[in-house]
């Protein structure tokens, strides 16, 4: 089975207590169990990761290009300024999917820019929890040919 990890970045360990009527009311872990199940009926292990440090997500980041198949991400406020997040991304050579569970698109101004995306091969935002369950199912594509 292929390896492929979820990172997300500052704030998402809060999920559950934080702004329930934008993320919901599921915590970081139990939706990391549903995707954990759902990357196994794709072929996938499935690894996880959440950091509020930038420089952290940075070096977690740069493991991707060997020990990965490829990567979800969730940046979090980071998404819309991290020009280090970018560069780690870009050097991994490897797919990544970008996840926010809010529709960027409709909120503030400045959640509307993403210095993210032009690295990863797609973005997925608006679906809440499901974001990331699409995103699996979009990284099996890419990977493993499967729709
Ligand atoms: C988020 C959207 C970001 O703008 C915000 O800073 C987050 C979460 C999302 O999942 O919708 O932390 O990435």
């Amino acid at each position: 089975m292929k390896k492929i990890i979820v990172i997300n970045g500052p704030n998402l360990n809060m999920l559950g207590v934080r702004e329930p009527n934008i993320y919901g009311s599921q915590t970081l872990d139990s939706i990391n169990e549903a995707i954990k199940q759902y990357a196994i009926t794709k072929g996938f292990e499935c690894e996880f990761y959440q950091s509020n440090c930038e420089g952290d997500l940075v070096s977690k980041i740069q493991t991707v290009r060997d020990e990965y198949a490829g990567a979800i991400i969730n940046a979090g406020a980071y998404t819309h300024y991290s020009l280090a997040i970018k560069d780690a991304i870009a050097l991994a050579d490897k797919p990544f999917v970008e996840v926010h569970m809010s529709n960027v698109h409709a909120r503030e101004e400045f959640r509307k820019t993403s210095v993210i995306s032009d690295v990863c091969h797609g973005s997925i935002c608006g679906f809440g929890a499901g974001s990331y369950i699409l995103a699996v199912k979009a990284i099996a594509g890419l990977i493993y040919n499967l729709q």
